[in-house]
């Protein structure tokens, strides 16, 4: 009986660390956030800098799309922001106001992942009243 428990005990460790280091690729290298829901994926791969709203490690994203005229620009920039700031002079104000904190990069993401999570945080901000 007490074998069996042991036995079970391990098998929901295995499990659970196997599910966290599913998670764990998930986030880091960008693949198919977007299998979850927009929420999700903002959560995963942004939500530890950004806030929708408000200013976090990184700036408050809602609106951006207005704020780049070049919208491949922008979707690049997300991509690789640090391949950007070389160019752009926005970019790189942008980068020295925010004290040089380097963005992560998501070679991954899709210009329509990147949509998608530019909706949630654009509904963010609506249902606030600030879009
Ligand atoms: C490690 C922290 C970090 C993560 C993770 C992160 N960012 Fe950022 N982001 C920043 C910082 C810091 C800036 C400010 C510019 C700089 O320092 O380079 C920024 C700037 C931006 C900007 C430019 C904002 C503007 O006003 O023009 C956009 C857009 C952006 N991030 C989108 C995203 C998206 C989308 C994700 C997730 C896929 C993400 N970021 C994940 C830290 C992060």
């Amino acid at each position: 009986m007490a074998f069996k428990l042991i036995i079970a005990a391990f098998a929901s460790i295995v499990l659970v660390s196997y599910t966290m280091d599913i998670n764990t690729v998930k986030k880091m290298d960008g693949t198919s956030p977007l299998q979850s829901t927009p929420k999700e994926a903002f959560m995963l791969n942004c939500g530890t800098c950004h806030h929708p709203t408000r200013d976090l490690t990184g700036p408050s994203i809602y609106g951006v799309r207005s704020r780049w005229k070049d919208r491949n620009l922008l979707y690049k920039y997300v991509r690789n922001s640090q391949e950007v700031i070389k160019t752009n002079a926005y970019a790189k104000a942008l980068f020295i106001k925010w004290n040089k904190t380097v963005m992560t990069p998501f070679p991954k993401l899709t210009n329509k992942d990147i949509d998608v999570i530019f909706d949630y945080v654009d509904g963010e901000a609506k249902k606030k009243g600030l879009l």
